[in-house]
């Protein structure tokens, strides 16, 4: 796809920051947990409305084309083919596509973490029904050890599904690395993706991933409702449909709505099976054309010195960082806690200065984006108390 916006001189990051009406008055530093609205979000979806408005059904071709365009863009954006995306409610939907279409036998393993997110617990240990057994690698000291991960792999293990960066302290796995061993022992790589996505350059083929799962209302400052399931083509036909409708089946705009006899699509769009969600196509549309505009390695660049001076502040303090951040191992989440003060008083404190934060399995989480800047994390480190003398 030709990415318009990529063609126009860079502007400098700093005058992307007027597009976030809540930098006038608070540090938002909560993109883990919800991203925020920006104006080109807030064009995007009153354009939209608009256009309910006015035209109704008139208006439906050229929503069409707009899903026909951003499923291009979603690709684009993760490195994969238009037809292998499907446009998803969230990221355990996106997984339950996964976790039901393939077909299990009592004995096969899965891989988990510890410190997955129920979106990708629950679905793996539902699979318990059929004889699935869900093998758990503990982390340590906040890392989800790699070697354990690699050592568990075994001629019974079908699939193994991490995080690619962990919602509560922000270790990043060495997802390529995983992938090249399941691929090597026979078994299927599926990545939670959402903490991910946004803030670090993510590529289905060169990460050895297999089902990618992830929304948009976090680190892609999008709106609800707007899943991602990324499914590598050659795996499409292993994945039964379960649920379908009119979306699933192959047709144009002359096929009749009273045929039933036809094939699946060949792609990814078989696991729509109804009318997608046109207001979220448009404003995830216009926020990846945002990111696509500002720069995905410019968009990592920033986040990457802004978690690093973070840390970096944190530990100056005296404060505790949950997980460890060098190698390849860093993220946009930056979670510490302290020995003397309680992560909740905290919270409170951050709260009331103005930052926002969140307070995850007892760890202040911090996840700065683009368009935060020093001013955000100093004022962060200045609303910490200190320890000791
Ligand atoms: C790692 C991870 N996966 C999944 C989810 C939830 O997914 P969704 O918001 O798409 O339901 C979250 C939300 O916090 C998360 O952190």
């Amino acid at each position: 796809v030709v990415i318009e916006a990529i063609a126009a001189e860079p502007k400098p990051l700093g005058s992307y920051r007027e597009l976030f009406p809540v930098t006038h008055d608070r540090a938002y530093l909560n993109h883990a947990a919800l991203g925020v609205g920006s104006t080109r979000l807030l064009g995007a979806l009153a354009e939209h409305l608009e256009q309910h408005a006015q035209l109704g059904s008139g208006a439906t071709i050229q929503w069409q084309a707009q899903r026909v365009r951003l499923r291009e863009k979603m690709a684009a954006f993760i490195g994969a083919q238009p037809g292998e995306i499907a446009m998803v409610k969230n990221t355990p939907e996106a997984l339950g596509i996964v976790s039901n279409g393939l077909s299990w036998q009592a004995g096969d393993r899965v891989i988990i973490s510890d410190l997955e997110f129920p979106a990708n617990a629950m679905p793996w240990l539902k699979l318990a029904e059929q004889g699935v057994e869900v093998v758990t690698i503990h982390s340590v000291g906040g890392r989800v050890p790699l070697e354990a991960v690699i050592e568990a792999i075994s001629p019974r293990t079908r699939l193994v599904a991490l995080s690619l960066v962990e919602f509560s302290n922000g270790y990043r796995n060495d997802v390529k690395t995983i992938g090249d061993v399941c691929h090597q022992r026979g078994a299927l790589l599926a990545v939670d993706a959402i903490q991910a996505l946004g803030p670090l350059r993510v590529n289905v083929r060169e990460q050895n991933i297999d089902f990618l799962a992830a929304a948009s209302h976090k680190w892609l400052l999008g709106p609800p409702g707007m899943g991602w399931l990324f499914c590598r083509q050659e795996l499409i036909d292993s994945l039964d449909v379960a649920m379908v409708g009119q979306g699933s089946y192959a047709r144009d705009a002359t096929t009749p709505w009273l045929a039933y006899d036809l094939p699946l699509w060949p792609d990814a769009r078989r696991f729509e099976p109804g009318i997608p969600n046109f207001l979220g196509i448009a404003g995830l549309e216009a926020v990846l054309d945002l990111l696509f505009e500002v720069g995905i390695e410019r968009i990592e660049d920033q986040v990457k010195h802004l978690t690093d001076r973070l840390a970096s502040g944190l530990l100056e303090r005296g404060y505790r960082l949950a997980a460890p951040r060098d190698g390849g191992q860093w993220s946009g989440i930056v979670s510490f806690s302290s020995e003397n003060h309680a992560s909740a008083d905290l919270l409170a404190r951050l709260e009331q200065g103005g930052v926002s934060v969140a307070l995850r399995e007892g760890l202040i989480r911090v996840s700065p984006h683009f368009y935060n800047d020093e001013t955000d994390v100093e004022r962060l480190l200045a609303l910490l108390p200190p320890h000791g003398a």
